[in-house]
């Protein structure tokens, strides 16, 4: 928040005197940037920001604990359904705040029904994802993974190693909104040709040097499949058998977005008949039961997602897309501060 930011955020918070802040699903690493940023907003004296950090997620069921808070702050697995929000307006709770970009775990209708107004982080570092996105993209491909731990054990045979040169060969990307636009800068960079489809086309990427195509052309000339737009009903599933069987044998695809984008049934299909040679995935459709936790220890009941680990040339990262210092610092500034101003609201 530059100094101005900070200004306008402490004026609107002596017009409201005090405020007492709930953040659930906090990890140590988010606990120690908020409580740095919250100090210093309310000054070395006079502290008008109280906030309590939790742990366990905000549900139906742990909405119960939020009487005497007048904010939530909240993160992508969540679930603030029409109950969640009832239990939160019977405690008193006025905003929501998102601390992520997705908001499809919010029933946002419910929330306006309840007068809780609801905001989001919308944009704090589109090239964070862009890059954990390429990531994958290059480590599916050169098998740097694999490579790491056979040279760890005193094997240097390139058998299996083999790749493809990124340049020169098409890639869609499905959504091109800012991650999405910073996916296609990087891949222009490589030499690749980029085929795009969203239903709002923006001439930015046109302009880049990326081409508008309809979905069945991107599926049809793609070898690697990208996904970057939101989760609604018109996006449920928007990879599924039928989509599948439209791509090139050995396509890669790459979902760093919202899980349920892909039909995971359809996926392992795909990886079994070898028409997917390639699958990277940095999110999960039930990946509120996994992520974020270490279940080294359990017997993991999910059988779709332990199908998934066994696939050789499968790689997932457990949403880790925005985990960078830089964006997390952002997304800490952004949400304090529409807590403070109202700005961003849903
Ligand atoms: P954005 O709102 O800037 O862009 C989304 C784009 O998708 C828009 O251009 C929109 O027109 C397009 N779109 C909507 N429905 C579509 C459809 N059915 N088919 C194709 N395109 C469609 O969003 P942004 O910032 O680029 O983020 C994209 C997604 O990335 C977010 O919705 C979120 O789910 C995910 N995300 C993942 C993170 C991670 O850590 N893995 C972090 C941040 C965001």
């Amino acid at each position: 928040m530059n100094t101005s930011a900070r200004k306008k955020a402490h004026d609107n918070l002596s017009d409201q005197q005090h405020k007492n802040i709930a953040f659930f699903s906090t990890r140590s690493y988010e606990h120690a940037l908020f409580s740095e940023l919250l100090e210093t907003l309310n000054g070395a004296s006079d502290k008008t920001i109280n906030a309590t950090f939790f742990e366990h997620p905000l549900n139906a069921s742990t909405a119960a604990s939020c009487s005497g808070f007048s904010d939530v702050v909240v993160f992508v697995n969540d679930d603030i359904n029409r109950k969640t929000i009832e239990a939160l307006k019977l405690c008193g709770v006025k905003h929501i705040a998102l601390r992520c970009a997705g908001f499809n775990n919010v029933d946002v209708d419910a929330a306006a029904k309840a007068g809780i107004t609801v905001s989001r982080v919308p944009a704090y570092s589109p090239e964070t994802v862009a890059e954990h996105t390429i990531a994958l993209i290059l480590t599916l491909n050169r098998k740097t993974h694999k490579a790491y731990n056979r040279v760890r054990e005193g094997n240097f045979n390139l058998g299996g190693l083999m790749g493809f040169t990124l340049h020169g060969k098409t890639v869609g990307v499905i959504g091109t909104g800012k991650i999405g636009q910073a996916v296609i800068r990087i891949l222009l960079g490589f030499g690749c040709h980029v085929l795009c489809f969203d239903p709002h086309p923006n001439n930015d990427v046109t302009t880049m040097g990326a081409h508008y195509v309809t979905l069945n052309e991107l599926l049809e000339k793609s070898v690697i499949v990208t996904l970057h737009c939101p989760l609604n009903e018109q996006s449920h599933h928007i990879i599924n058998a039928k989509s599948i069987d439209k791509m090139p044998q050995g396509v890669m695809l790459i979902n760093t977005s919202r899980g349920g984008l892909v039909d995971d049934n359809a996926i392992i299909k795909g990886l079994k008949s070898k028409k997917i040679g390639y699958l990277g995935l940095d999110v999960y459709e039930r990946e509120s039961e996994l992520f974020f936790n270490d279940h080294s220890q359990d017997i993991i009941q999910d059988d779709i997602f332990q199908r998934l680990t066994t696939f050789p040339n499968v790689l997932i990262t457990g949403h880790q897309g925005f985990f960078t210092l830089e964006a997390l610092e952002e997304i800490a500034k952004i949400t304090v501060n529409n807590i403070m101003t109202g700005e961003n609201a849903l």
